[in-house]
Protein backbone atom coordinates (compact mmCIF):
# COMPACT_ATOMS: atom_id res chain seq x y z
CA UNK A 1 0.00 0.00 0.00
CA UNK A 2 1.67 3.01 -1.43
CA UNK A 3 0.03 6.33 0.93
CA UNK A 4 1.40 9.85 1.21
CA UNK A 5 1.62 8.78 5.24
CA UNK A 6 1.88 6.50 7.98
CA UNK A 7 -0.26 7.88 10.14
CA UNK A 8 -2.31 10.86 10.54
CA UNK A 9 -2.96 12.52 13.83
CA UNK A 10 -6.89 13.50 13.48
CA UNK A 11 -7.72 15.80 16.95
CA UNK A 12 -4.04 16.88 17.24
CA UNK A 13 -5.40 19.86 18.82
CA UNK A 14 -7.09 17.84 21.83
CA UNK A 15 -5.51 17.32 24.64
CA UNK A 16 -4.78 13.54 24.33
CA UNK A 17 -4.20 14.21 20.71
CA UNK A 18 -1.30 17.27 21.43
CA UNK A 19 0.35 14.60 23.81
CA UNK A 20 0.74 12.19 20.98
CA UNK A 21 1.76 14.17 18.52
CA UNK A 22 4.28 15.40 21.23
CA UNK A 23 5.21 11.83 21.51
CA UNK A 24 5.58 11.21 17.94
CA UNK A 25 7.97 14.36 17.47
CA UNK A 26 10.14 13.40 20.32
CA UNK A 27 10.58 9.48 20.02
CA UNK A 28 10.45 9.38 16.39
CA UNK A 29 11.36 12.34 14.69
CA UNK A 30 10.99 13.36 11.25
CA UNK A 31 13.03 10.82 9.05
CA UNK A 32 11.77 7.07 9.95
CA UNK A 33 8.02 7.79 10.16
CA UNK A 34 6.18 9.53 7.72
CA UNK A 35 3.35 11.00 9.31
CA UNK A 36 0.42 14.55 9.83
CA UNK A 37 -1.66 16.22 12.16
CA UNK A 38 -5.52 16.67 11.51
CA UNK A 39 -8.21 18.69 13.05
CA UNK A 40 -11.58 20.59 11.77
CA UNK A 41 -9.78 24.01 12.59
CA UNK A 42 -6.42 24.94 10.47
CA UNK A 43 -5.24 27.62 13.06
CA UNK A 44 -5.07 25.82 16.14
CA UNK A 45 -3.13 23.09 13.91
CA UNK A 46 -0.72 25.65 12.91
CA UNK A 47 -0.51 26.41 16.84
CA UNK A 48 0.15 22.76 17.47
CA UNK A 49 3.10 23.10 15.10
CA UNK A 50 4.72 25.94 16.47
CA UNK A 51 4.84 24.63 19.86
CA UNK A 52 6.05 20.87 18.25
CA UNK A 53 8.84 23.14 16.31
CA UNK A 54 9.91 24.30 19.47
CA UNK A 55 10.96 21.18 20.66
CA UNK A 56 12.10 20.52 16.97
CA UNK A 57 13.06 22.54 14.05
CA UNK A 58 11.76 19.76 11.77
CA UNK A 59 8.27 20.28 13.17
CA UNK A 60 7.51 23.45 10.88
CA UNK A 61 7.65 21.30 7.86
CA UNK A 62 4.83 18.95 9.42
CA UNK A 63 1.66 18.62 6.98
CA UNK A 64 -1.67 19.70 8.09
CA UNK A 65 -5.11 18.39 6.80
CA UNK A 66 -8.19 19.94 7.92
CA UNK A 67 -10.99 17.50 8.34
CA UNK A 68 -14.21 18.20 9.81
CA UNK A 69 -16.44 14.67 11.18
CA UNK A 70 -19.41 16.19 9.75
CA UNK A 71 -17.26 16.13 6.34
CA UNK A 72 -17.16 12.73 5.00
CA UNK A 73 -15.43 14.22 1.41
CA UNK A 74 -12.73 16.03 3.78
CA UNK A 75 -12.17 12.41 5.76
CA UNK A 76 -12.62 10.37 2.65
CA UNK A 77 -9.90 12.05 1.37
CA UNK A 78 -7.64 12.47 4.42
CA UNK A 79 -7.99 7.90 4.54
CA UNK A 80 -7.35 7.84 1.70
CA UNK A 81 -3.92 9.53 2.26
CA UNK A 82 -2.75 7.12 4.86
CA UNK A 83 -2.03 3.99 5.91
CA UNK A 84 -3.48 4.16 9.56
CA UNK A 85 -5.72 7.39 10.97
CA UNK A 86 -4.94 7.62 14.38
CA UNK A 87 -7.87 9.71 16.21
CA UNK A 88 -8.86 11.17 19.29
CA UNK A 89 -12.39 13.08 18.60
CA UNK A 90 -14.31 12.38 20.81
CA UNK A 91 -17.42 11.43 21.99
CA UNK A 92 -16.78 8.48 19.62
CA UNK A 93 -20.22 8.03 19.52
CA UNK A 94 -21.32 11.73 18.65
CA UNK A 95 -18.32 12.06 16.32
CA UNK A 96 -16.25 9.13 15.42
CA UNK A 97 -18.99 6.86 13.13
CA UNK A 98 -18.44 8.57 9.70
CA UNK A 99 -14.75 8.35 10.17
CA UNK A 100 -14.78 4.54 10.86
CA UNK A 101 -17.35 4.00 8.20
CA UNK A 102 -14.44 6.00 5.39
CA UNK A 103 -11.71 4.14 6.77
CA UNK A 104 -14.15 0.60 6.26
CA UNK A 105 -14.48 1.50 2.77
CA UNK A 106 -10.97 2.90 1.95
CA UNK A 107 -9.04 -0.23 3.53
CA UNK A 108 -7.39 2.26 6.24
CA UNK A 109 -6.04 1.13 9.69
CA UNK A 110 -8.09 2.69 12.11
CA UNK A 111 -6.89 3.16 15.97
CA UNK A 112 -8.41 5.17 19.06
CA UNK A 113 -9.24 6.12 22.36
CA UNK A 114 -13.03 5.04 22.41
CA UNK A 115 -14.23 3.60 25.54
CA UNK A 116 -18.20 3.71 24.81
CA UNK A 117 -19.14 -0.22 24.32
CA UNK A 118 -22.83 1.24 22.46
CA UNK A 119 -20.63 3.20 19.96
CA UNK A 120 -17.87 0.02 19.65
CA UNK A 121 -21.10 -2.04 18.59
CA UNK A 122 -22.38 -0.04 16.52
CA UNK A 123 -19.08 0.09 14.60
CA UNK A 124 -18.97 -3.93 14.93
CA UNK A 125 -22.44 -4.25 13.15
CA UNK A 126 -22.16 -1.92 10.40
CA UNK A 127 -18.61 -2.28 9.42
CA UNK A 128 -17.01 -5.59 10.93
CA UNK A 129 -17.52 -7.64 7.52
CA UNK A 130 -16.52 -4.73 4.97
CA UNK A 131 -13.21 -4.17 6.55
CA UNK A 132 -12.53 -8.23 6.77
CA UNK A 133 -13.23 -8.45 3.52
CA UNK A 134 -10.93 -5.46 2.67
CA UNK A 135 -8.02 -7.23 4.93
CA UNK A 136 -8.30 -3.84 7.07
CA UNK A 137 -7.92 -3.18 10.75
CA UNK A 138 -10.30 -1.13 12.92
CA UNK A 139 -8.74 -1.25 16.28
CA UNK A 140 -10.73 0.69 19.13
CA UNK A 141 -9.36 0.94 22.81
CA UNK A 142 -5.83 1.68 22.08
CA UNK A 143 -5.21 3.27 25.60
CA UNK A 144 -5.14 2.69 29.31
CA UNK A 145 -9.24 1.74 28.37
CA UNK A 146 -7.99 -1.26 27.19
CA UNK A 147 -4.57 -2.41 26.64
CA UNK A 148 -2.99 -2.80 30.02
CA UNK A 149 -6.66 -5.86 30.54
CA UNK A 150 -6.47 -7.05 27.08
CA UNK A 151 -3.04 -7.48 26.43
CA UNK A 152 -2.37 -7.77 30.58
CA UNK A 153 -4.65 -11.12 29.55
CA UNK A 154 -3.24 -12.28 26.44
CA UNK A 155 0.37 -12.54 27.93
CA UNK A 156 -0.87 -14.28 30.91
CA UNK A 157 -2.62 -16.72 29.23
CA UNK A 158 0.28 -17.42 26.53
CA UNK A 159 2.83 -17.93 29.75
CA UNK A 160 -0.17 -20.42 31.07
CA UNK A 161 -0.09 -22.03 27.98
CA UNK A 162 3.61 -22.45 28.27
CA UNK A 163 3.88 -23.33 31.44
CA UNK A 164 0.52 -25.54 32.52
CA UNK A 165 -0.17 -26.34 28.59
CA UNK A 166 -3.75 -24.70 28.55
CA UNK A 167 -5.47 -21.29 29.86
CA UNK A 168 -6.47 -20.38 32.68
CA UNK A 169 -10.24 -20.44 33.23
CA UNK A 170 -10.69 -17.53 35.47
CA UNK A 171 -9.15 -14.45 35.62
CA UNK A 172 -9.19 -11.13 37.28
CA UNK A 173 -7.71 -7.96 37.10
CA UNK A 174 -6.79 -6.28 40.30
CA UNK A 175 -6.14 -2.21 40.31
CA UNK A 176 -3.51 -2.24 42.93
CA UNK A 177 -1.97 1.53 42.61
CA UNK A 178 -2.63 4.22 40.24
CA UNK A 179 -2.34 7.98 40.69
CA UNK A 180 -3.46 10.67 37.67
CA UNK A 181 -6.44 12.85 36.31
CA UNK A 182 -8.82 12.80 33.95
CA UNK A 183 -9.57 15.57 31.21
CA UNK A 184 -12.78 17.53 30.04
CA UNK A 185 -13.05 15.22 27.19
CA UNK A 186 -12.75 12.37 29.04
CA UNK A 187 -15.80 13.20 31.26
CA UNK A 188 -17.66 14.89 27.98
CA UNK A 189 -17.70 11.13 26.66
CA UNK A 190 -18.91 9.65 29.83
CA UNK A 191 -21.35 12.34 29.73
CA UNK A 192 -22.54 10.72 26.51
CA UNK A 193 -22.72 7.80 27.80
CA UNK A 194 -24.59 8.36 30.08
CA UNK A 195 -27.30 11.08 28.07
CA UNK A 196 -27.52 7.85 25.76
CA UNK A 197 -28.39 5.75 28.54
CA UNK A 198 -31.63 7.65 28.65
CA UNK A 199 -33.07 4.92 25.75
CA UNK A 200 -33.49 1.23 27.89
CA UNK A 201 -32.00 -0.42 24.57
CA UNK A 202 -28.47 1.36 25.30
CA UNK A 203 -29.22 0.63 29.21
CA UNK A 204 -29.41 -3.18 28.43
CA UNK A 205 -26.61 -3.24 26.32
CA UNK A 206 -24.68 -1.15 28.32
CA UNK A 207 -25.27 -4.11 30.52
CA UNK A 208 -24.43 -7.09 28.91
CA UNK A 209 -21.44 -8.22 29.63
CA UNK A 210 -21.11 -9.78 26.34
CA UNK A 211 -22.47 -7.03 24.41
CA UNK A 212 -18.99 -6.68 22.20
CA UNK A 213 -19.49 -10.67 21.87
CA UNK A 214 -20.06 -11.95 17.99
CA UNK A 215 -24.00 -11.73 17.99
CA UNK A 216 -23.83 -15.21 17.81
CA UNK A 217 -21.71 -16.24 19.26
CA UNK A 218 -20.46 -17.91 22.65
CA UNK A 219 -21.85 -16.46 25.94
CA UNK A 220 -19.84 -17.38 28.69
CA UNK A 221 -20.33 -18.11 32.51
CA UNK A 222 -19.92 -14.09 33.59
CA UNK A 223 -23.05 -11.83 34.90
CA UNK A 224 -22.39 -7.89 35.60
CA UNK A 225 -19.46 -6.21 36.88
CA UNK A 226 -18.73 -5.81 40.64
CA UNK A 227 -20.99 -2.55 42.12
CA UNK A 228 -20.14 -3.34 45.77
CA UNK A 229 -17.32 -3.81 48.42
CA UNK A 230 -15.97 -7.33 48.69
CA UNK A 231 -13.63 -8.86 50.41
CA UNK A 232 -11.11 -11.50 48.08
CA UNK A 233 -10.40 -14.31 50.32
CA UNK A 234 -7.64 -15.20 47.65
CA UNK A 235 -5.51 -12.14 47.86
CA UNK A 236 -6.67 -10.98 51.16
CA UNK A 237 -7.74 -7.50 50.14
CA UNK A 238 -11.00 -5.31 50.14
CA UNK A 239 -12.55 -5.20 46.49
CA UNK A 240 -14.43 -2.10 44.89
CA UNK A 241 -16.05 -1.42 41.90
CA UNK A 242 -13.50 -0.27 39.11
CA UNK A 243 -14.77 2.45 36.95
CA UNK A 244 -13.00 1.33 33.61
CA UNK A 245 -14.20 -2.49 33.90
CA UNK A 246 -17.16 -1.38 31.98
CA UNK A 247 -15.40 -1.38 28.76
CA UNK A 248 -12.61 -3.52 29.37
CA UNK A 249 -14.08 -6.71 30.57
CA UNK A 250 -16.25 -6.48 26.92
CA UNK A 251 -13.17 -6.11 25.26
CA UNK A 252 -11.10 -8.67 26.97
CA UNK A 253 -14.57 -10.93 26.26
CA UNK A 254 -14.23 -9.87 22.77
CA UNK A 255 -10.79 -10.91 22.29
CA UNK A 256 -11.62 -14.01 23.61
CA UNK A 257 -14.81 -14.80 21.02
CA UNK A 258 -12.08 -13.44 17.98
CA UNK A 259 -9.23 -15.60 18.57
CA UNK A 260 -11.82 -18.80 18.70
CA UNK A 261 -12.19 -18.83 22.36
CA UNK A 262 -8.61 -19.47 22.75
CA UNK A 263 -8.62 -18.91 26.50
CA UNK A 264 -11.78 -20.94 26.93
CA UNK A 265 -15.48 -21.58 26.11
CA UNK A 266 -15.99 -21.40 29.91
CA UNK A 267 -13.59 -18.18 30.16
CA UNK A 268 -14.33 -15.75 33.04
CA UNK A 269 -12.75 -12.37 33.38
CA UNK A 270 -13.64 -9.56 36.00
CA UNK A 271 -11.59 -5.83 37.11
CA UNK A 272 -12.17 -4.62 40.42
CA UNK A 273 -9.98 -2.16 42.84
CA UNK A 274 -8.30 -3.75 45.03
CA UNK A 275 -7.43 -2.44 48.71
CA UNK A 276 -5.33 -3.22 51.51
CA UNK A 277 -7.31 -5.83 54.51
CA UNK A 278 -8.15 -4.11 57.70
CA UNK A 279 -10.33 -1.25 58.84
CA UNK A 280 -8.74 1.46 56.77
CA UNK A 281 -8.68 -0.77 53.54
CA UNK A 282 -12.72 -1.01 53.95
CA UNK A 283 -12.98 2.54 54.68
CA UNK A 284 -11.27 3.18 51.33
CA UNK A 285 -13.05 0.62 49.44
CA UNK A 286 -16.49 2.25 51.34
CA UNK A 287 -15.92 5.57 50.09
CA UNK A 288 -14.77 4.83 46.14
CA UNK A 289 -18.00 2.76 46.00
CA UNK A 290 -19.77 5.77 47.17
CA UNK A 291 -17.96 8.34 45.71
CA UNK A 292 -18.85 6.22 42.38
CA UNK A 293 -22.11 5.94 42.61
CA UNK A 294 -22.69 9.86 43.77
CA UNK A 295 -20.52 10.89 40.59
CA UNK A 296 -23.35 9.04 38.45
CA UNK A 297 -26.33 10.27 40.23
CA UNK A 298 -24.83 13.76 40.26
CA UNK A 299 -24.31 13.47 36.53
CA UNK A 300 -27.65 12.20 35.56
CA UNK A 301 -29.91 15.18 36.31
CA UNK A 302 -28.86 17.83 33.66
CA UNK A 303 -29.28 20.83 36.25
CA UNK A 304 -26.41 19.34 38.62
CA UNK A 305 -24.45 18.32 35.70
CA UNK A 306 -24.10 21.47 34.26
CA UNK A 307 -23.44 22.64 37.57
CA UNK A 308 -20.24 20.38 37.98
CA UNK A 309 -19.32 21.02 34.66
CA UNK A 310 -19.44 24.72 35.23
CA UNK A 311 -17.52 25.05 38.62
CA UNK A 312 -15.70 21.95 39.61
CA UNK A 313 -14.99 19.94 36.37
CA UNK A 314 -12.07 20.37 33.43
CA UNK A 315 -13.26 21.37 30.04
CA UNK A 316 -12.89 19.64 26.85
CA UNK A 317 -9.33 21.04 25.88
CA UNK A 318 -7.88 20.56 29.60
CA UNK A 319 -6.58 18.02 31.73
CA UNK A 320 -3.91 17.06 34.08
CA UNK A 321 -0.75 19.34 34.46
CA UNK A 322 2.36 18.09 32.80
CA UNK A 323 4.07 17.74 36.64
CA UNK A 324 0.83 15.21 37.27
CA UNK A 325 1.45 13.17 34.43
CA UNK A 326 5.10 12.61 35.26
CA UNK A 327 4.05 12.04 38.64
CA UNK A 328 1.51 9.54 37.71
CA UNK A 329 1.94 6.01 37.24
CA UNK A 330 -0.22 2.45 37.66
CA UNK A 331 0.35 -1.35 38.59
CA UNK A 332 -2.21 -3.31 38.02
CA UNK A 333 -2.05 -7.49 38.75
CA UNK A 334 -3.69 -9.85 36.49
CA UNK A 335 -4.62 -13.39 38.30
CA UNK A 336 -5.46 -15.99 36.56
CA UNK A 337 -6.71 -18.90 38.14
CA UNK A 338 -7.90 -22.49 37.82
CA UNK A 339 -8.72 -25.30 40.15
CA UNK A 340 -4.96 -26.06 40.69
CA UNK A 341 -3.14 -23.65 39.01
CA UNK A 342 -2.70 -19.99 39.23
CA UNK A 343 -0.49 -17.66 37.34
CA UNK A 344 -0.51 -13.76 37.72
CA UNK A 345 0.56 -11.19 35.59
CA UNK A 346 2.06 -7.50 36.66
CA UNK A 347 1.55 -4.45 34.52
CA UNK A 348 3.26 -1.67 35.35
CA UNK A 349 3.06 1.70 33.71
CA UNK A 350 5.00 4.99 34.17
CA UNK A 351 3.17 8.27 34.14
CA UNK A 352 -0.41 8.36 34.69
CA UNK A 353 -2.39 6.29 32.60
CA UNK A 354 -5.32 8.40 31.52
CA UNK A 355 -3.00 10.69 29.44
CA UNK A 356 0.80 10.40 29.76
CA UNK A 357 0.40 6.59 29.28
CA UNK A 358 -2.25 6.26 27.59
CA UNK A 359 -0.69 9.37 24.56
CA UNK A 360 1.94 6.84 24.18
CA UNK A 361 -0.20 3.55 23.70
CA UNK A 362 -1.83 5.19 21.54
CA UNK A 363 0.94 6.01 19.57
CA UNK A 364 2.75 2.71 19.86
CA UNK A 365 -0.71 1.06 18.23
CA UNK A 366 -0.66 2.96 15.01
CA UNK A 367 2.89 2.20 14.51
CA UNK A 368 2.26 -1.46 15.19
CA UNK A 369 -0.34 -1.59 12.21
CA UNK A 370 1.70 0.95 9.52
CA UNK A 371 5.52 -0.43 10.81
CA UNK A 372 5.03 -4.17 11.91
CA UNK A 373 2.64 -5.28 9.58
CA UNK A 374 4.54 -9.06 8.52
CA UNK A 375 4.52 -9.47 12.20
CA UNK A 376 0.65 -8.65 13.03
CA UNK A 377 -1.88 -11.25 13.26
CA UNK A 378 -3.78 -12.39 10.33
CA UNK A 379 -6.75 -11.09 11.45
CA UNK A 380 -9.01 -8.52 9.99
CA UNK A 381 -12.37 -6.49 10.55
CA UNK A 382 -13.34 -4.67 13.53
CA UNK A 383 -10.58 -5.83 16.42
CA UNK A 384 -9.47 -5.56 19.62
CA UNK A 385 -5.78 -4.59 20.61
CA UNK A 386 -4.89 -8.50 21.57
CA UNK A 387 -6.79 -10.09 18.77
CA UNK A 388 -5.30 -7.02 16.38
CA UNK A 389 -2.35 -6.08 17.24
CA UNK A 390 -0.95 -9.08 19.66
CA UNK A 391 2.40 -9.99 20.03
CA UNK A 392 4.44 -6.75 18.55
CA UNK A 393 2.41 -4.24 20.34
CA UNK A 394 3.96 -6.20 23.86
CA UNK A 395 7.54 -4.83 22.42
CA UNK A 396 6.65 -1.47 21.38
CA UNK A 397 4.58 -0.92 24.91
CA UNK A 398 8.11 -1.93 26.75
CA UNK A 399 9.45 1.18 24.65
CA UNK A 400 6.76 3.45 25.94
CA UNK A 401 7.49 1.92 29.57
CA UNK A 402 4.56 0.02 29.80
CA UNK A 403 5.61 -3.45 31.19
CA UNK A 404 4.26 -7.07 31.89
CA UNK A 405 6.08 -9.65 34.11
CA UNK A 406 5.16 -12.80 34.26
CA UNK A 407 4.76 -13.32 37.73
CA UNK A 408 7.25 -16.67 38.38
CA UNK A 409 5.70 -18.31 41.35
CA UNK A 410 4.97 -21.96 41.41
CA UNK A 411 1.40 -23.89 40.79
CA UNK A 412 -0.47 -24.31 43.69
N1 LIG B 1 -9.37 5.15 26.60
C1 LIG B 1 -8.59 5.95 27.29
O1 LIG B 1 -7.79 5.48 28.04
C2 LIG B 1 -8.72 7.42 27.07
C3 LIG B 1 -7.82 8.31 27.64
C4 LIG B 1 -7.90 9.65 27.32
C5 LIG B 1 -8.92 10.11 26.48
N2 LIG B 1 -9.82 9.21 25.98
C6 LIG B 1 -10.87 9.65 25.05
O2 LIG B 1 -10.26 10.38 24.01
C7 LIG B 1 -11.14 11.39 23.55
C8 LIG B 1 -10.40 12.72 23.54
O3 LIG B 1 -10.14 13.16 24.86
P1 LIG B 1 -9.45 14.58 25.09
O4 LIG B 1 -9.38 14.81 26.54
O5 LIG B 1 -8.22 14.65 24.27
O6 LIG B 1 -10.57 15.53 24.44
P2 LIG B 1 -10.45 17.05 23.91
O7 LIG B 1 -9.29 17.73 24.51
O8 LIG B 1 -11.81 17.63 24.08
O9 LIG B 1 -10.14 16.86 22.34
C9 LIG B 1 -11.14 16.54 21.42
C10 LIG B 1 -10.61 16.75 20.01
O10 LIG B 1 -11.70 16.51 19.11
C11 LIG B 1 -11.76 17.61 18.20
N3 LIG B 1 -13.11 17.77 17.67
C12 LIG B 1 -14.23 18.06 18.36
N4 LIG B 1 -15.28 18.13 17.51
C13 LIG B 1 -14.80 17.85 16.27
C14 LIG B 1 -15.38 17.76 14.99
N5 LIG B 1 -16.69 17.99 14.81
N6 LIG B 1 -14.60 17.46 13.94
C15 LIG B 1 -13.27 17.23 14.11
N7 LIG B 1 -12.66 17.34 15.30
C16 LIG B 1 -13.42 17.64 16.37
C17 LIG B 1 -11.30 18.80 19.01
O11 LIG B 1 -10.94 19.85 18.11
P3 LIG B 1 -10.80 21.40 18.63
O12 LIG B 1 -9.47 21.48 19.32
O13 LIG B 1 -10.82 22.13 17.33
O14 LIG B 1 -11.95 21.67 19.53
C18 LIG B 1 -10.12 18.18 19.73
O15 LIG B 1 -9.01 18.11 18.86
C19 LIG B 1 -12.35 11.35 24.47
O16 LIG B 1 -13.37 10.62 23.83
C20 LIG B 1 -11.86 10.60 25.68
O17 LIG B 1 -12.88 9.90 26.34
C21 LIG B 1 -9.74 7.91 26.28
Amino acid sequence: MKRDFDVIVWGATGFTGRLVARYLCEQYGFGSIRWAIAGRSGDRLRQVREQLASLDARASDLPILVADSADRELLRAMAQRTQVVLTTVGPYAKYGAPLVEVCAEEGTDYVDLCGEPQFIRRMVDAHHETVRQKRGRIVHCCGFDSIPSDIGVFVLQRAAQETFGQPLPNVTLYVERTRGGVSGGTLASMMHVLDEARDPQVRRLLADPYALCPQNGVRGPDGGDQQSVRWDPDRQVWTAPFVMAAINTRVVRRSNALLDYAWGRDFSYREVTALPGGLSGWLKARQLQFGLAAFTALAWPRWTRSLMQATILPKPGEGPSEQDRENGFFRLRLAGRGTDRRLDVICRGKRDPGYGATSRMLAESALCLACDRDRLPDRYGVLTPASGLGEPLIDRLAQADVTFDVESRPSA
